[in-house]
């Protein structure tokens, strides 16, 4: 299984490490007259693990739409420039054959869940795919410990709590091995503790699987530390691309008024108040070890 998510793959006579390509789109849902996403390029590079950040409405979750096909092949509306997933073309292949390298878990995990038991949702990419019954099984269980919900196999995903709900979402997903995974606010129904536990999962699979993940998020203060990079963006537009500190300790980020850690404020209150702590911090242990080595001196 390794092997299936550290691969350079040779295409079209160069050697590509990127999973996910974006030139120049634009994109306009049917019957708008303004486009929602203007001008986007990026490249996500395979073992990357992204946020994906913004104000409410800038338009991340059409962006997510657009990496997994979704947009054009079932929302219509005018697509203009190049997504490429795993270097195949998301306007020439279809959602179903996109499903195998790149999974999405949706911001409502209502709209995710639709079979009559945990179990069977979990299993129901797989069985799309028509994968041996060995395998599936192997799959499911493995996703479904991982996630936590093996004691809820039988029940009926109506019934779950939104946090249980958002767990199966996430299994379900897994369970189909894919080479990205795209979540779209996994913990909005999480209290901080499951939240936590949800990324140093993600973390995990990113780390020993080579799973290259993007994350869309509001919570930066939870997420800033298990990232390696950051993009935001605004009003349709990427604002800004690059590794969390950087990010998060430009002006522009200030102004574009995303969640800037508390932990990252009072660091800058105390640097404006002439206190030298060194290398700005995102997290509570790396500010108390600033601290430390201050009183230290
Ligand atoms: N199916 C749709 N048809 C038409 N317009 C849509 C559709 N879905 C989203 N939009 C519009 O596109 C814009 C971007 O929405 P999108 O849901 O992508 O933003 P977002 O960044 O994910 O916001 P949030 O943080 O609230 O989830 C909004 O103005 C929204 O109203
Ligand atoms: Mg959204």
């Amino acid at each position: 299984m390794e092997d299936l998510y550290i691969r350079i793959e040779e295409c079209g006579g160069r050697l590509t490490t990127s999973i996910i390509e974006v030139h120049d789109l634009c994109y306009t849902y049917p019957n708008f007259a303004e486009p929602t996403l203007n001008d986007i390029s990026l490249t996500i590079e395979r073992g990357d693990l992204v946020l994906l950040t913004g104000p409410s409405g800038c338009g991340k979750t059409t962006l997510c739409r657009c990496l997994i096909g979704l947009i054009p092949h079932f929302y219509g509306g005018e697509l203009t420039g190049d997504v490429f997933v795993s270097n195949l073309s998301v306007k020439d292949h279809a959602i179903s054959e996109l499903a195998q390298h790149v999974g999405f878990v949706f911001q409502n995990p209502e709209n995710q869940l639709f079979a009559l038991s945990v179990e069977k949702d979990v299993a129901f990419g797989l069985e799309n795919l028509a994968k041996p019954r060995e395998e599936m099984r192997k799959n499911v269980d493995w996703a479904m410990d991982l996630m936590g919900i093996g004691d809820l196999r039988e029940s009926a995903p109506f019934e779950l709590s939104g946090g249980q709900k958002q767990r199966v979402s996430v299994a379900s997903v897994l369970a189909m091995k894919p080479e990205v995974m795209i979540l779209d606010e996994p913990t909005s129904f999480l209290d901080p503790v499951t939240a936590r536990k949800l990324f140093e999962i993600v973390k995990s699979l990113n780390e020993e699987l080579g799973l290259t993940v993007v994350l869309v998020e509001h919570r930066l203060s939870l997420l800033s530390t298990y990232v390696n990079r950051i993009i935001v963006m605004d009003k349709g537009r990427v604002r800004l691309d690059g590794p969390p500190l950087d990010v998060l300790t430009s002006k522009e980020a200030l102004s574009l008024g995303i969640g800037i850690p508390k932990i990252m404020q009072l660091y800058q209150n105390l640097v404006e108040n002439n206190v030298i702590l060194g290398k700005p911090a995102i997290s509570v242990d790396e500010f108390a070890g600033a601290i430390r080595s201050l009183l230290k001196k």
